[in-house]
């Protein structure tokens, strides 16, 4: 089995173990059922992926790799409430489930969860993980504001895209790393260059993410195909198809994204079709594949057995490849 393998059964393992079985039920059942349905794990193995890569002891991370988890399904809990989404893994989301209040406190409780399984750190380390954490999670929150906003900006930019996806998504992979790395006590070169990877890579991920939204496979992604258009999501594509729509396909475009009358599957189908006489879909992945790059320089400067750093450039790749 590789390494990555391994950890993600270990992360699979221990939170089976450590399912929450207090009162009341309902505020614990839907951590349970969320935490339950799986997901890819990539934050937590991508922490205990770094503290292995510094030699660190896995048993000290374990509880933070738990913890970022923990966190990560909070903010889906949340974030699918704000995006109106029906479907997470395959199956219904909580406030779907359940309704919004048990979503919003299920939520809540996560995050209370995630703090005292980060506070388990070594004292000596500490201070410098909850730095990490906080402003990660700080921003994250930063980013999905700018995410709901963008929703009805008419103005917005691919630069402002690209920072409020470095704020809402990429800032967790990023500290994930770092903080994997701070627990194998890392230098701070290395902290810093194991962020940035993963900086770069949640970039790469999100944009990755996005275009799942519009060609993933409904029965491989787990989530609703073509929420993003549905929504006005202010995504790359989105963005890159107002960039570069003119004459009648600029109308086309502003009629889509205006109209009241339209039905769902026809704003998505005839949004798709603008894509795809722009090439959208191609232009998208050359910007994940920069991200990417610029990712895995940040990984050739890592003081570190190469051996060790391919599978992060393994891992990085099935990441620009999934289906999920
Ligand atoms: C979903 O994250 C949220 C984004 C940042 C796109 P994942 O795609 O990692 O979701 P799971 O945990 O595997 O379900
Ligand atoms: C996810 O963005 C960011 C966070 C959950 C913080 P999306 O809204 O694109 O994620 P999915 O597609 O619902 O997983
Ligand atoms: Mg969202
Ligand atoms: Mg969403
Ligand atoms: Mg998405």
């Amino acid at each position: 089995m590789d390494k990555l393998t391994h950890f993600i059964h270990i992360i699979d393992e221990e939170i089976q173990k450590r399912s929450f079985n207090k009162e009341p039920q309902q505020l614990y059942q839907p951590l349970n059922y969320t935490l339950g349905l799986g997901g890819k794990r990539i934050r937590p193995a991508l922490l205990l992926l770094a503290n292995d890569l510094f030699g660190g002891k896995q048993a000290l991370a374990i509880d933070a790799a738990i913890a970022i988890e923990i966190f990560h399904n909070f903010t889906l809990i949340h974030d699918d409430i704000m995006d109106n989404a029906p479907i997470r893994r395959g199956h219904p989301t909580v406030f779907k489930k359940w309704n919004v209040n048990t979503a919003i406190l299920s939520g809540d409780v996560m995050l209370v969860e995630a703090y005292k399984l980060i506070s388990t750190c070594e004292s000596v380390i500490l201070p410098e993980v909850l730095k990490t954490f906080n402003k990660m999670a700080a921003e994250v929150c930063e980013g999905q504001q700018y995410d709901m906003n963008f929703e009805t900006q008419q103005n917005i930019i691919i630069d402002d895209y690209l920072k409020m996806i470095e704020l809402k998504t990429a800032v967790l992979l990023g500290a994930s790393l770092r903080i994997g790395a701070l627990i194998a006590k890392a230098s701070v070169a290395d902290v810093n260059h194991i962020y940035a990877f993963g900086q770069n890579i949640g970039i790469a991920f999100q944009l990755m993410d996005d275009l799942l939204d519009v060609y993933g496979n409904p029965e491989k992604f787990g989530k609703q195909v073509g929420g993003d258009i549905i929504s006005n999501k202010k995504t790359y594509l989105l963005l890159k198809a107002k960039e570069l729509a003119k004459h009648q396909l600029k109308k086309e475009l502003e009629f889509c994204l205006s109209s009241k009358t339209l039905s769902p599957e026809n704003k998505v189908n005839r949004v798709k079709a603008i894509y795809s006489q722009l090439k959208i879909k191609e232009l998208t992945m050359n910007e994940m594949n920069h991200f990417y790059n610029t990712a895995i320089a940040h990984l050739d400067s890592i003081e570190a057995q190469n051996e060790k750093k391919l599978v992060f450039e393994q891992f990085a790749k099935g990441l620009m490849q999934r289906e999920n």
